[in-house]
């Protein structure tokens, strides 16, 4: 009887001491705002998916995306590093990829957490946006598409959605073009009506040559801006299934609804091994787009309707996680991947931004409305049930979390920059193992937030802010997005000093005259940033306005098209259809 016993007494034990690997759902809404969930404080816009994930488990309240813009954010989501250490950290105006055939992208050699997890046997997902690149050198190497970087199956965009793939929503592009070809075009046609003046005056004898080459220009540019407007949906607004285009240019009928029903495939296929399911949102970033069921039913227009159709998804994927009974065996986490974007106000005036509650400023800059994102997590039994965290956290700290749980060991040859989220979410720890954070704006360390122990103070300290565009106002309306250099920004000698825990809103800096820690409190913050920049080495920038080129060796069109038109908006069964 005991020799019989005994093994399955060890096996019981060996059972009890190995539990089954958790599941991982990670949820990233795009440019959602902190203040538009209800959970949040918002009264208005209804988001009960999502505050079910507060109320079973921790919400975060000083959670922070390590970039307030979504290519660098997401590249240090994916690696738990800042973004500066993979290139991805830009150092013209414009941050993020725009184009599907651009040549940057998340380095090969960056170590993603689905990376680590498949190296575990995990299946792993990513639904929704990329944005972190595709193609190096021609349009099959496919070097930094999501399958590159350790996800198993991917069905989304590879780049974002913006105004220009939804026809009616107007442009991303509109100060470009008036620079770039409207007001060529002004000083062409003066020039013209200027030589003609002076040519039938007969003050000047202008040869024929030089009027027909300032009209082929004229035509040239126009023609060029012509192209662009023709081109720019199809060629950059796709779906991909695994590396097929299913869709081109993608339509938005029951988008959201066919994303989602995607993920809950994916969770149904693998409910028998772990998995790890990323779930990238394309709202609430515009163009804005919800179905039937949504239109017109919130209180904030198309905006409010797009974030409760983002919601109803989320619910889809936590309702399958309970009909498969995998709720107790799965940590699912909500964030987005920075503030909302106030600057965005349609042509009808219209505002499609969202709202960042109580902070100041939005996407694109480090004020805390840029940065502090939502951070739910949920692990019934595991993690605390309706408890709120005000330490302050990363979005960096989801990869070693996410590792440690997975049995992943994390990489050791280089810097990771997030810290395990768990003991502060099992009630374990009190404290943030972040003592110091840096706030990048693209490339430029632009603050640091310094949370001393033994203390409740924040510091924040600025080494520049934007100018907000027009004076006064809460963004930079006149750009779109505020920029991180040159005249752009106002530089801070000494560094603009902020108490966080006792002013959040970020309104009244702090001066040695209400602050007699001043300079030392200024000093320890400016030894961390620099010991930190000693840590930064020089890597390719992925974000280069080189790379950042529309280059047509990378462009991918569906196969079915005429070389031409790059069109199949009927949706073509690729090879990955039946998975
Ligand atoms: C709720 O969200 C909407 C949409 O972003 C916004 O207009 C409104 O101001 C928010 N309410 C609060 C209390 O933040
Ligand atoms: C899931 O975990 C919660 C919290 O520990 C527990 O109350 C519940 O009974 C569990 N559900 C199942 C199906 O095991």
């Amino acid at each position: 009887m005991k020799s019989l016993l005994l093994p399955l007494l060890f096996l019981c034990a060996a059972q009890s001491q190995v539990p089954p690997k958790p599941n991982f759902v990670l949820i990233m809404a795009d440019d959602l705002g902190i203040g538009d969930l209800g959970c949040y404080g918002n009264k208005t816009l209804r988001t009960p998916n999502v505050d079910r994930l507060a109320k079973e488990g921790v919400k975060l309240t000083q959670h922070l995306a390590a970039s307030p813009l979504c290519t660098p954010s997401r590249a240090a989501f994916m690696t738990g590093r800042y973004p500066i250490r993979s290139g991805m950290a830009s150092q013209t105006r414009v941050g993020v990829f725009l184009f599907s055939a651009s040549s940057g992208g998340l380095p090969g050699s960056e170590v993603t957490f689905a990376k680590l997890l498949k190296s575990q046997g995990y299946a792993t997902a990513l639904i929704g946006k990329w944005h972190l690149g595709t193609h190096c050198h021609n349009n099959s190497d496919f070097c930094h598409h999501p399958s590159s970087h350790g996800f198993d199956y991917f069905h989304g965009i590879p780049v974002t959605n913006l105004r220009d793939c939804k026809p009616g929503q107007g442009s991303v592009f509109t100060s470009a073009i008036r620079n770039l070809v409207f007001v060529p075009l002004q000083v062409i046609a003066l020039t013209l009506l200027t030589l003609a003046a002076l040519r039938w005056l007969g003050l000047l004898r202008v040869p024929g040559l030089v009027f027909a080459c300032l009209l082929l220009l004229a035509a040239a540019l126009l023609g060029a801006l012509l192209c662009f407007l023709h081109y720019f949906r199809p060629l950059n607004c796709f779906l991909l299934r695994d590396r097929d285009i299913t869709q081109q240019p993608l339509s938005y009928d029951n988008l959201t609804q066919r994303l989602t029903e995607d993920a809950a495939q994916f969770i149904r296929r693998n409910a028998d091994t772990p998995f790890l399911l990323m779930f990238s949102s394309l709202q609430v970033h515009t163009a804005l787009f919800s179905s039937t069921d949504f239109a017109g039913k919130s209180k904030h227009g198309l905006y409010g309707d797009a974030a409760e159709e983002m919601d109803w998804g989320v619910g889809q994927i936590l309702n399958v996680l309970e009909e498969l009974r995998l709720t107790n065996n799965t940590l699912v986490y909500f964030t987005s991947d920075q503030g909302a974007h106030v600057e965005e106000v349609s042509t009808k005036g219209e505002v499609h931004g969202g709202s960042n509650g109580i902070y100041k400023g939005g996407k694109g800059n480090n004020w805390e409305g840029g940065i502090r994102v939502p951070g739910l997590l949920r692990w019934p039994g595991l993690i605390q049930a309706g408890v709120e965290i005000d330490e302050p956290t990363s979005n960096m700290d989801i990869f070693p979390t996410v590792a440690k749980l997975a049995g992943a060991a994390l990489p050791e040859d280089r810097i990771i920059d997030g810290r395990d989220l768990m003991p502060l979410l099992e009630g374990k720890s009190q404290r943030s193992e972040h003592e110091f954070l840096f706030h990048y704006c693209n490339y430029f360390l632009n603050a640091v937030r310094w949370h001393p122990p033994n203390s409740s103070s924040i510091w924040k300290a600025f080494f520049f802010t934007p100018n907000f565009t027009p004076e006064g106002a809460n963004g930079c309306f006149f750009t779109h997005v505020c920029f991180c250099f040159g005249h752009f920004v106002t530089r801070h000698h000494p560094p603009l000093l902020f108490d966080l825990s006792k002013d959040p809103r970020e309104t009244t800096p702090v001066t040695p005259d209400t602050e007699p820690r001043f300079w030392d409190i200024l000093d320890t913050m400016q030894q961390a940033a620099d010991r930190h920049t000693h840590t930064v080495q020089e890597v390719p920038n992925q974000l280069s306005s080189q790379n950042l080129l529309w280059k047509p060796r990378l462009q991918m069109c569906c196969s079915s098209s005429s070389a031409l038109s790059c069109q199949c908006p009927q949706g073509k069964q690729g090879r990955g259809g039946s998975r």
